[in-house]
């Protein structure tokens, strides 16, 4: 990737000079960052794979554990280095990354050494998981009023997060070729995932989330994860993203094969038009609440138009009948964290705007801003569990149950894509390089 440097030091600049506001806000004079402990099963000495703290990759992109950034405003920010002498485990020499020179750098072979470095400074607060240390240190651990206050930073993202972001775009949408592609070939779940990791070229833990590949009715499960061995499916729902430099692509497909039912088919063509209308709403001001609500508006026509609910849009959103056929929401903010911070925030102070009751699941009610990125994935699914309920209920004779018997084995449909907030309105990140 080219020029990440200056990216990267214009990045580094900005966030420490919301830093400085941030930490100014909640009485603070800096802050310590873990890359973090990693997390150890119960009763056994193996490790779950590690995921760096995010608040630390949100100012340094140095992956593995324990190592710590000590950031105070109008210094060079620290980066202590654990680099311990191992042979257990392969400990790689730093190099010469591209964002290096932007920290003083300090190597520390141990956990005690990396801890002396920290010391105690003087009104410091701590992020992370190591808080035995970090007590012991006299840090303050993770205040919440701080932590508000980075978050609500990290929701417009920088040039050189938008870079990442495009990189992890560019690997997803070729996993998301060589999936389909596997498919069409008959592929199982397994076969499919493997396809997919592969034209990645990362490890299973290196994607952005455990990949969901779901065949046929598997494809109601919202997070269906297992992989079970299957193999010529009639439909595909692909939900999976890469990572770049700790930056996720969150990117779900749904492909018919071509001996799909056409009734079901014709559902997934009309939540396509659906899903693409709706990336070309996102624009800067607009509650993303309310472009939640057009997306059951567009569902409940589409289910009219299709034959599966008998009420006009307007009234079927307003009984509830779409929301047994969509029970998540439109989508959520996309960082380093998939589903990423700030989403219920109202402001930078932690005041929380949660969902409303009728939408429990609605992972952001933000008002979309410049610099925001977001997925917008609306779905259409038959879950027998919330369909249940209303084949006795006062709405029953509103829906074709025959029909929804004859369509359910064919799971559900879920389309996605990564939209960026410019001020000239959406750019859809995904769709430069997975045009359909
Ligand atoms: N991949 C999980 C989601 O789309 O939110
Ligand atoms: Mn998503
Ligand atoms: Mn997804």
């Amino acid at each position: 990737m080219e020029n990440l440097n200056t990216l990267f030091r214009d990045h580094l600049r900005e966030r420490m000079a919301w830093l400085e506001k941030a930490l100014a806000a909640n009485g603070h004079d800096a802050l310590v960052v873990s890359a973090g402990q990693p997390f150890t099963y119960f009763s056994d000495d193996q490790d779950a794979p590690f995921n760096t703290v995010p608040h630390f990759r949100h100012y340094c992109p140095l992956t593995g554990p324990h190592h710590v950034l000590l950031l105070k405003p109008g210094a060079k920010p620290t980066l202590i280095r654990y680099a311990p002498e191992d042979f257990w485990y392969e400990q790689l020499p730093l190099g010469t990354p591209f964002w290096a020179s932007e920290f003083e750098i300090i190597e520390a072979p141990s956990l005690d050494a990396v801890w002396e470095k920290v010391g105690s400074p003087s009104h410091a607060a701590y992020i992370g998981n190591e808080t035995e240390r970090a007590a012991t240190a006299g840090l303050e651990l993770n205040p919440a009023g701080l932590t508000a206050y980075l978050d609500w930073g990290r929701s417009v993202k920088t040039p050189y997060e938008i870079r990442c972001m495009e990189e992890a775009t560019v690997l997803g949408a070729r996993g998301h070729a060589a999936g389909r592609k596997a498919f069409h070939a008959g592929a199982s779940e397994l076969e499919i995932h493997y396809a997919f990791v592969q034209a990645v070229g990362c490890l299973d833990f290196e994607l952005a989330f455990s990949s969901i590949v779901a065949l046929d009715e598997k494809g109601a499960t919202l997070h269906y994860e297992n992989k079970r061995s299957y193999r010529s499916g009639k439909v595909l729902l692909l939900d999976c993203g890469a990572r770049t430099l700790g930056y996720a692509s969150d990117i779900t497909r749904t492909t018919p094969a071509p001996g799909c039912d056409p009734r079901f088919k014709a559902l997934v063509d009309g939540m396509e038009r659906n899903q693409l209308e709706l990336c070309g709403a996102v624009k800067a001001g607009l509650p993303f609440g309310d472009l939640h609500h057009l997306s059951h508006l567009k569902l409940a026509a589409l289910l009219k138009e299709n034959g599966l609910i008998d009420a006009d849009p307007d009234e079927a959103v307003k009984l509830g009948l779409t929301r047994p056929f969509y029970p998540h929401g439109l989508g959520h903010h996309l960082g380093i964290q998939v589903h990423d911070v700030a989403g219920k925030l109202a402001g930078p102070d932690g005041t929380m705007a949660p969902p409303p009751a009728e939408h429990p699941y609605l992972r952001t009610t933000r008002t979309l801003d410049v610099g925001h990125v977001v997925t917008i994935e609306p779905g259409l699914y038959f879950i027998p569990m919330l369909l249940r309920p209303f084949r006795t209920n006062e709405h029953a004779g509103r829906f074709n149950w025959k029909l929804i018997d004859e369509l359910a084995p064919n799971g559900g449909i879920r389309i996605e894509d990564n939209v960026l907030v410019t001020p000239a309105g959406p750019r859809n990140l995904t769709r430069e390089h997975l045009p359909a």
